[in-house]
């Protein structure tokens, strides 16, 4: 056991987001996208990063050789079973850390392997003699650990620790144990080996974290997690949370630098295009997300009575929403960031008309707010940094989808940029990125289209979030029979939101022109 200065005790991350989250039906990573998150895991600070199962492609094998090759912090581990072709994928990729693995219940055994446990036992022993054989250190698992007959399990466990494996790995591989079950599992196990412990949990019953945190708390000194929760079927372990739960709820240490978690999260789901979840814990848009009027004014006046920990400390931002449960004081603190300052009678008539639109069942967008308050105070309409004076967009059988874009910008100068994509709408949300990059680099977080009405006419609506890269976001939707022009609007509007919060946040107030950006 691993005691830390800091007298906690100290948990090591193993992440196979690149392994088992890449085994999240319909994900496929490029190499590159596989080596850029390395890169952000290293820089987490996980323990192990499980890189990927070198025999399954040749990409798969290429991405394994490169991120082995970044001579990264972390350790770099690569998947095999416990077979000669599988392991020599490894040695042909250098890799010095192996997880290999092989199935252990009779379910496995009879379904799939065919194999007798005799069969199965000695299999397992060769596989790991064989990658020791080449200089290779083995974690081992037990695939299907938890539905395995105990006496064969032990047997198992037993031979590969005498084989030279490190470490033994208990996976939940269904995710059908429990808390107390999984604790007295793992509480055997390290009475019959004398190897370090982890665990590897999946999430079909949404027990993952809980049976980790249980396992590791039995005296497993590891835990498999992937970012986002990624993972075969319901996925693994969700890292986010089982950092922040460990580390804050049970006083152990991780080396996990929690401050990067957000932006990680975010790398992950945009590379792997499984959006995060608004209500997913610690790294969910919601997670620190308020609307209504009760918990807005408790936020506002101590961030405690609603919030269980600081945003920052997972680089989130707290995030106030305008709907129809809000009241006076979240909505004067959102307009105060866009710089409308309001007094209480406004405010009550502001509140009135959100919550009208709230219960239409429409979201409030940021620029909604916007809008609504200069009509109440009788504010004229802002002038827009970026204003659309142009648009083609051409797409069709044996073309690729293109948008040319003409912008005027604040002080009047236009911009006008070309750009493909795989459709008419992200060609031309790209061609007005590439305009308003040159001033800010916004990142768009979230596109939802929706049809109102029915038919090939219905009038639809887009509603969009972006974010800059000082965190700051910013929705707007607009609504339209044209998708493309309805993208584009709603597009436009969010990026001058941004723009109105980045020149209140540089300069207090407002400023028209934005500077061109110097590269
Ligand atoms: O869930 C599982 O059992 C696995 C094995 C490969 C360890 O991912
Ligand atoms: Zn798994």
């Amino acid at each position: 056991m691993m005691v830390m200065s800091s007298g906690k005790r100290r948990i090591r991350i193993f992440d196979t987001t690149l392994r088992d989250g890449e085994q999240t039906p319909g994900v496929s990573l490029t190499v590159e996208d596989k080596v850029e998150i390395a890169k952000a895991l290293d820089r987490l600070g996980v323990d192990v990063i499980e890189a990927g199962f070198p025999v399954v492609s040749e990409g798969e094998l290429a991405s394994v050789r490169a991120i082995n090759r970044l001579g990264l912090t972390s350790q770099v581990c690569a998947l095999s079973r416990v077979d000669v072709a599988d392991v020599d994928s490894l040695i042909s990729c250098d890799i010095k850390y192996a997880h290999l693995f092989i199935a252990t219940s009779d379910l496995h055994l009879q379904y799939k392997l065919k194999l007798t446990k005799k069969q199965a036992l000695e299999t397992a022993v060769r596989g790991v003699e064989y990658a020791r054989a080449h200089g290779i250190r083995v974690e081992f698992s037990a695939e299907d650990a938890t539905r395995s007959d105990r006496v064969f399990l032990t047997q198992v466990l037993q031979a590969v620790e005498n084989a030279g494996a490190e470490r033994i790995d208990v996976p939940d591989t269904v995710g059908t144990m429990t808390p107390e079950r999984f604790t007295e599992l793992i509480r055997y196990i390290k009475s019959i080996v004398k190897i370090p412990i982890s665990v590897h949990c999946h999430d079909d019953y949404g027990l993952a974290v809980s049976n980790s945190l249980a396992g590791v708390l039995a005296g497993a000194d590891q835990a498999h997690c992937t970012i986002n929760g990624l993972g075969e079927r319901a996925g693994n372990a969700s890292l986010e949370e089982f950092v922040m739960a460990a580390t804050r709820l049970y006083n152990l240490e991780v080396g996990v630098d929690a401050r990067l978690l957000y932006e990680t999260s975010r790398l992950v789901a945009r590379a792997t295009r499984i959006l995060v979840q608004p209500n997913k814990a610690i790294i969910g848009e919601n997670a620190f997300g308020h609307e209504s009027g009760i918990h807005t004014h408790g936020v506002l006046s101590m961030p405690a009575t609603y919030e269980p920990m600081e945003p920052e400390l997972v680089g989130a931002r707290r995030r106030i929403q305008a709907g129809k449960h809000a009241g006076s004081h979240g909505i004067t603190a959102q307009l105060k960031a866009l710089g409308i300052e309001v007094s209480r009678d406004e405010v009550k008539r502001i509140v009135h008309r959100v919550k009208e639109i709230g219960d239409t069942g429409r979201t409030v967008t940021d620029a909604d707010l916007d809008r609504i308050a200069r009509e109440v105070i009788g504010l004229e309409k802002r002038n827009p940094y970026f204003k659309l004076t142009d648009l083609a967009v051409v797409t069709g059988i044996n073309t690729v989808p293109t948008a040319s874009v003409r912008l005027k910008v604040g002080d009047g100068q236009t911009i006008t940029v070309s750009e493909t994509g795989v459709g008419p709408v992200d060609a031309v949300l790209r061609a007005i990125q590439q305009v308003t990059d040159k001033f800010t680099k916004v990142t768009l977080r979230e596109y939802r289209l929706e049809a109102i009405t029915g038919g090939t006419n219905a009038e639809a609506e887009v509603l969009i979030k972006v974010e800059d890269d000082s965190g700051n976001v910013s929705s707007a939707s607009s609504t339209g029979q044209d998708i493309v022009m309805a993208s584009v609007d709603a597009m436009i509007s969010g990026i001058n939101e941004i723009m109105l919060r980045r020149s209140r946040s540089s300069q207090g107030a407002e400023s028209n022109p934005p500077k061109l950006k110097v590269e």
